[in-house]
């Protein structure tokens, strides 16, 4: 059986995330910070045991580090972390506090680094580099593009590529393959308080993309799901935009 743990698994991407492996049979370890009710797939139930969540801060240092003890504790392996907790605070360079910004390094870059680093011993336990484990993050399409009115969001996510590329190669020769995916718009709890919160005219959302919609959390669990399964053990180090073609039409244009 196996078993991942997804950060930012209680809503959102990460939520999906978590549902459409129990629902794969995986055992599944949630790191979050928000309300374990809420924070508890419906799946979770059928699932039983194979189903933990844990409150972890993945921006600080000891929260991380108590959450992979616990599930040490538990378990000697596990063959994929996703990390999708994430926070966005927009707004240009005066719209935004000293305190936002922390926020979103902390969470959104200091956040994956401390979790591979915490998880990594599970992730190296039993890998090799024939079947090597599987670390995912979640970045943005903003990373790639970013834009006016989403500045240093942008900013962590371009971090946060980056770093996949480098843990890439670092960690290859342990049989461990760090990936990302860079979604446009989701639908998701993120995008409604930025879309109906007091959140500055400077900021638009990318909207809908070429194909007419945004995107759905399934939309981007489908493709974390196929870095997660066989077909997808020798790809290592890319940063795939999963935007409905949003970033292609604007260089187009
Ligand atoms: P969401 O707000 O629905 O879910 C984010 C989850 O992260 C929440 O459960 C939240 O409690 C958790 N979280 C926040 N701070 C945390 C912390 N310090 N420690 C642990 N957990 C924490 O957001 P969504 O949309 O599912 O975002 C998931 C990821 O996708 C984020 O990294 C986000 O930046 C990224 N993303 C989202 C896009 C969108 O349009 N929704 C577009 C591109 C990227």
């Amino acid at each position: 059986m196996k078993a991942a743990v997804v950060t930012g698994g209680g809503s959102g991407i990460g939520k999906r995330t978590v549902e459409r492996l129990l629902e794969e049979g995986w055992t599944v370890w949630s790191l979050d910070v928000c309300d374990p009710i809420i924070a508890e797939p419906a799946e979770a139930l059928s699932a039983g045991s194979r189903f933990r969540f844990h409150h972890c801060d993945v921006g600080d240092s000891d929260s991380v580090e108590a959450a992979f003890t616990a599930i040490k504790s538990v378990t000697r392996k596990i063959d994929a972390l996703v990390c999708s907790a994430g926070v966005a605070r927009v707004g240009l360079l005066e719209e935004i506090s000293p305190d936002q910004v922390d926020l979103m390094m902390d969470v959104n870059l200091k956040g994956p680094w401390l979790s591979i680093r915490g998880a990594l011993s599970l992730l190296r336990h039993g890998s090799s580099v024939s079947d090597p484990a599987r670390v995912v993050i979640v970045g943005s399409i903003g990373g790639i593009r970013p834009k006016m009115g989403n500045g240093f969001y942008s900013a962590t996510k371009a971090a946060v590529h980056a770093l996949t590329g480098v843990l890439a190669v670092e960690l290859a020769s342990s049989g461990i393959v760090v990936n990302a995916v860079a979604p446009g718009t989701v639908d998701t709890p993120m995008m409604s308080s930025l879309l109906q919160g007091s959140t500055p005219p400077s900021y638009r959302s990318s909207g809908e993309s070429p194909l007419g919609r945004i995107a759905q959390p399934d939309d981007i669990a489908d493709v974390i799901l196929f870095y997660l399964s066989d077909a997808a053990k020798y790809v290592n180090g890319t940063v795939l935009p999963v935007d409905g073609g949003t970033r292609a039409a604007f260089i187009k244009r």
